[in-house]
């Protein structure tokens, strides 16, 4: 069994094939950030434009590395939501005109699922078992689930507006650090002084699983603003300035995301914690998660680094899942630019 996986819901343009027994046997990514770095964000249009451009040719590459021939494609697994509709379009029609043409299945795949599963993807004694509660955080979602089996998500909390991830690429755009902002923030924090500001872990004094990310990012461009107008410092933020406020930032949103958790943990009762998504990346986060493993006898997972932030493999591998418990779709294309996980199942 070979599934052909299809990720374009965003600004990287995935392609993978998971083969059965093996893993995964191709995995090729087209990152559009330089497409979109002048504009401080993805435009939707531009990135459209590109992934009709690249997810072709990308499929023949893919086909080609694997060593396998299109005829041993069995599935065709495509992003179908969340994410930007004209991106989702793309790789929705190419999937679907592929599958028609070769006579296969194509399987719609919620992206933040596929974000989940990466982490089955990793070394074979560090794969989470069901039950866990799965800490999802992007550049589009904060969430905790709780996952008691397969494929089926009950919402315990999310951000009630700004993501992490979107918390992190706004912070660096004030700062003037390229997209993606949360290892532009890593990098510069590193260098920063821990003594210098603490920033508030917001919404963990009250009861809850919910996250606000969007007060924090006042907090910070207040401290900027304070930092510009101080007396001493000539009207300029110096980049040691910076890499304190990001330190501080950094801090407060590993602290803050390290307390629901736990919180999560403790009131579900479970022991395992997955974390996914492009922010699960952040080495600092992983440290501080690592501290209250060590401390309350959680086990903590994590999809490898390279499978955290978008790409095809997670696609392929959850089409790979979908496919085996029989899941079926029409030819008509339909996808979901906003899509809560919770309706899966
Ligand atoms: O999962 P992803 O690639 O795309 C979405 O589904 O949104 O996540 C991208 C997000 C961006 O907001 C990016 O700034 C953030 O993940 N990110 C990080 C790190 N690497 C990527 N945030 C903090 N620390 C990182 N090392
Ligand atoms: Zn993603």
């Amino acid at each position: 069994m070979n599934v052909l996986g299809i990720e374009t819901s965003c600004d990287e343009t995935g392609i993978a094939i998971y083969r059965e027994g093996e893993g995964i046997v191709s995995n090729l990514l087209f990152s559009q950030v330089d497409l979109h770095r002048e504009y401080g964000g993805v435009v939707p249009e531009l990135a459209s434009r590109d992934h009709i451009r690249r997810t072709l040719p990308m499929i023949q590459q893919a086909i080609k590395e694997s060593g396998l021939e299109k005829q041993d494609i069995n599935a065709i697994a495509y992003t179908r939501g969340p994410g930007l509709v004209g991106a989702l379009l793309v790789g929705a029609s190419v999937a679907k005109s592929l599958a028609y043409a070769w006579k296969i299945p194509s399987i719609g795949i919620h992206h933040m699922e596929g974000h989940l599963v990466a982490a089955q993807l990793a070394d074979p004694d560090n794969i989470p078992t069901y039950p866990f509660v799965a800490l999802l955080v992007s550049g589009g979602h904060t969430q905790l689930m709780a996952c008691m089996e397969p494929q089926k998500y009950e919402l315990l909390g999310e951000s009630q507006d700004d993501a992490a991830g979107e918390a992190f690429d706004k912070v660096a755009k004030m700062m003037g650090l390229p997209y993606p902002g949360g290892p532009a923030i890593a990098g510069i924090a590193a260098q920063g002084d821990p003594g210098r500001f603490k920033f508030p872990r917001p919404m963990t004094n009250r009861p809850g699983l919910d996250f606000s990310f969007s007060g924090l990012k006042t907090f910070t461009m207040n401290t900027l603003q304070t930092i510009e107008s101080d007396p001493g410092s000539a009207g300029m933020v110096s980049d040691q300035d910076k890499s304190d406020v990001a330190h501080a930032f950094q801090e407060a949103v590993v602290d803050t995301i390290r307390i629901k958790c736990q919180r999560a943990l403790e009131q579900t009762g479970l022991k395992h914690l997955v974390i996914a998504g492009g922010v699960s990346a952040n080495r600092r986060l992983r440290e501080r998660l690592g501290e209250i493993s060590a401390k309350h006898g959680y086990r903590i997972f994590y999809p490898p680094l390279s499978l955290c932030t978008d790409n095809g493999a997670m696609i392929a591998y959850a089409g790979y899942l979908r496919h085996k418990t029989g899941q079926t779709e029409g030819l008509s294309i339909d996808v979901r630019p906003r899509w809560p996980m919770t309706e899966l199942g």
